[in-house]
């Protein structure tokens, strides 16, 4: 019998997800084949699976490459990192085949529900959930009427893009910092509101904003892994300045839980939350793929990539999973470092249609 699962493009997480289950059947001695594939050339990802492909640059001969290899290499289960409206809108070409197929969700309204920052702050208040009051912002002159008439009760304000990633674009307003702030540490994510209204006139081309109140924090991200809607196991990171904590218990991880749970999540996808000044954690977002720092929480003794793999080879039950997750977890504290590692400038897993992977 073959177990073999294909990761197919995602972000940089791609490259803990092919370590983390190959480190998981190495623990659990089960034979596990793991297939990564990219369109570009990230090396540092695709050595680190037994087989490596590159993926097509063109959309529209995706399918055919897809069920090509799954049938090539007798594919069990594929996970996509990216593209997943596509791929759910050809779910059941691919998975006619016997293959499963992971993308974040079953419901592909929910990708959009998630992308637009503002529609899932409405839609997690409507569902009695905990989020960061947020108001869509179409215009300077609106951002400017805003901020002066100071819409929340805090006083203390920041924006981001409805539709942003990496933390890109989000600001804190001060009026205190010196108009240089931003320049000389923007890092610290403050500037005078100002100069910001007066570059955003400047730049003439407006993406909608959000307006929010400043949260002070501790920040979390938890990760999990849910099936449908079903959340079997979970590893928050508390984030206090340059270390982060691991754990598995508390408010802001219950309502990660909830939101994995209303958004109809399927597969590894993470939550982020922010305390208020009073403690309490309210929803920032929700990432339908796996986070960047999904690595960090093997430290905890829970291998998410690895349950993950094992689900969806039918190498474990759902159960399985509840208890292993259980049982596993220790808390960790972890610090994140940026690494370098030797970049293979050829990659030798390189799948050719002469070899026998059997
Ligand atoms: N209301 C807020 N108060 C304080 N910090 C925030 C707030 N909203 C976002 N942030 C900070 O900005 C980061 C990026 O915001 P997030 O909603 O996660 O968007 P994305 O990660 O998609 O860019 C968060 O991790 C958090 O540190
Ligand atoms: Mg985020």
């Amino acid at each position: 019998m073959t177990n073999k699962i294909w990761l197919m493009e995602g972000l940089s997480s791609q490259r803990d997800l092919i370590q983390g289950i190959r480190a998981f059947a190495n623990l659990k001695q089960t034979d596990v084949t793991v297939i990564a594939s990219h369109r570009n050339e990230r090396h540092e990802i695709l050595s680190q699976a037994d087989i490596a492909l590159t993926e097509p640059q063109d959309a529209d001969d995706r399918l055919a490459f897809i069920l090509a290899t799954v049938k090539k290499l007798g594919v069990k289960a594929i996970h996509t990192g990216r593209h997943a409206t596509w791929f759910e809108a050809h779910r059941a070409a691919i998975t006619a085949s016997g293959v499963t197929l992971t993308t974040g969700s079953l419901q592909p309204a929910m990708f959009e529900l998630a992308d637009d920052k503002v529609e899932y702050a409405h839609a997690m208040e409507k569902a009695g959930l905990p989020v960061v009051p947020s108001l869509r912002v179409e215009s300077v002159d609106e951002l400017r009427a805003l901020i002066a008439r100071s819409p929340f009760a805090s006083k203390s304000l920041c924006v981001k893009p409805v539709k942003g990633i990496y933390g890109m674009g989000f600001w804190r307003f001060d009026e205190n910092v010196s108009p240089m702030a931003h320049f000389i540490n923007p890092d610290s994510r403050k500037v005078n509101a100002r100069f910001y209204l007066s570059a955003l006139e400047q730049a003439g081309k407006f993406e909608p904003l959000v307006l929010m109140p400043y949260l002070p924090g501790p920040e979390y991200s938890v990760d999990m892994l849910v099936e449908d809607g079903a959340v079997l196991a979970a590893v928050g990171r508390r984030k206090e300045g340059s270390v982060q904590y691991l754990e598995n218990h508390g408010e802001a991880f219950e309502l990660a839980k909830a939101c994995a749970r209303l958004m109809k999540a399927d597969g590894l996808v993470n939550v982020q939350t922010r305390n208020t000044t009073s403690g309490k954690p309210l929803l920032l977002e929700i990432n339908m793929r796996p986070s960047g720092g999904i690595g960090y929480t093997r430290l905890s003794g829970v291998n998410l990539p690895g349950l993950f793999a094992f689900r969806q080879l039918g190498l474990m039950s759902q159960q399985d999973v509840l208890d292993e997750a259980e049982r596993a977890f220790t808390p960790a504290v972890v610090r994140p470092l940026t690494e370098a590692v030797n970049y293979p400038t050829a990659l030798t897993n390189r799948y050719r249609e002469e070899n026998d992977h059997e």
